[in-house]
């Protein structure tokens, strides 16, 4: 069983002495828990695939410690090939790391002939951030080497956002996690890819808002078809599940009190729970159901972004360990900056109703 650890010089040198080993631990960052390993070690990376029952067609990101700032430096650590693009890009790159990291940004770039085929899934480009997490920060540091850290759960579930809960997916199959506390974003980084007749693409919504890579770049960042998300290939329709049935609503709760719940498949006095990603709902719309809403979350009662997203997973985590028999999910009624990545996290763990 895996060993929850405050972060302290003592632990840290545990894992730095773990990630020597060949051995992933469970590492804090901004956004997410990522489940890390020495990223120039075959061992590792194959470990970390294993303990996610990850498949092999889905490749991991490199994190890097701070002190990198440009395209260069990314060269100088032989993770990126230095000839494969043009001065023009090389310079819109230096400008996405040199404003957005350390952060929520994940970087898709021509890898270098030494990074293992193993981290990108045999494509030639490879994913890297550099995390902005004190935790994560020291130990690149104190490892100094990348490593490869995916999302720490196991493959096609939420990703964990606190200690306790990589233990609960993956606290048999490893030695330490480092206890960084709650992670402060809650959701994902945001996937950029340089795309292939110039321009950047969206690969993954995340803790980045596309708006603010857009208006540092002048211009629109392209959205993929889902035919070439082999791009992304992480990016399955279906991901982020939690054990229960997760349903989404057509409409918010207020608008849905005269539906024929029967007809839909859930049969009156159904216990179940309910999320709200934006705003709240009060306690008589509750009441007028024909349904039982034994629990619910707001995830941002007043409608902030970034306290809906910081709070997404933990409540879908809980509504999925509480009483109800099946999860409701409200519509995300708002649009634009992180919104986008909460309803595409939604998207993907619900069915529709
Ligand atoms: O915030 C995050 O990004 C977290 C923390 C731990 O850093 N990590 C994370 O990793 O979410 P993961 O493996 O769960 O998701 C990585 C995403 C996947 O959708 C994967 O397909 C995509 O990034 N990706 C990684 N390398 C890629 C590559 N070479 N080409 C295209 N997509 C790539
Ligand atoms: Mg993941």
């Amino acid at each position: 069983m895996a060993k929850i650890l405050h972060p302290d010089k003592v632990s840290i040198a545990q894992a730095v002495r773990l990630l020597a080993a060949g051995k992933p631990i469970g590492l804090p960052t901004e956004t997410v828990y990522g489940l890390a390993g020495d990223a120039t070690n075959d061992e590792a990376i194959l470990a970390i695939y294993h303990a996610k029952s990850r498949p092999s067609f889905d490749p991991l990101i490199v994190h890097v410690e701070p002190g990198i700032s440009s395209f260069a430096d990314l060269v100088s650590l032989d993770l990126v090939d230095p000839d494969a693009l043009e001065p023009r890009r090389i310079h819109q790159i230096d400008q996405l790391i040199t404003e957005f990291w350390p952060g929520p940004m994940t970087l898709i770039l021509p890898k270098h002939r030494k990074v293992s085929d193993l981290i990108t899934s045999g494509l030639p480009m490879v994913g890297i951030r550099m995390p902005d997490h004190p935790v994560a920060q020291a130990v690149l540091k104190s490892f100094g080497r990348p490593l490869a850290a995916p999302s720490a759960n196991r493959f096609g579930r939420i990703s964990p956002t606190s200690a306790l809960d990589v233990e609960a997916e993956l606290g048999t199959l490893i030695d330490l996690i480092l206890d960084g506390g709650p992670c402060e974003r809650g959701v994902e980084s945001t996937v950029i890819g340089v795309g292939e007749s110039g321009g950047f693409n969206l690969l993954r919504p995340g803790s980045l808002a596309a708006e603010a890579v857009e208006a540092l770049l002048g211009e629109k960042l392209r959205i993929p078809s889902a035919a070439s998300s082999a791009a992304s290939p992480g990016t399955l329709d279906s991901h982020y599940a939690p054990g229960k049935k997760f349903l989404l609503l057509p409409k918010p709760v207020s608008d849905m009190i005269a539906t024929d719940w029967d007809a839909l498949g859930i049969a009156a006095g159904t216990d179940v729970s309910l999320l709200i990603p934006c705003g709240y709902v009060d306690q008589s719309t509750l009441e007028k159901l024909p349904l039982r809403v034994i629990e619910y979350r707001q995830l941002s009662p007043e409608g902030s972004e970034e306290e809906a997203s910081h709070n997404l997973f933990r409540a879908v985590r809980e509504l999925d360990a509480g009483p109800g028999e099946l999860i409701l999910c409200e519509p995300v009624a708002r649009d634009g900056g992180l919104w986008i990545a909460i309803r595409d996290r939604l998207t993907r763990a619900t069915k529709r109703l």
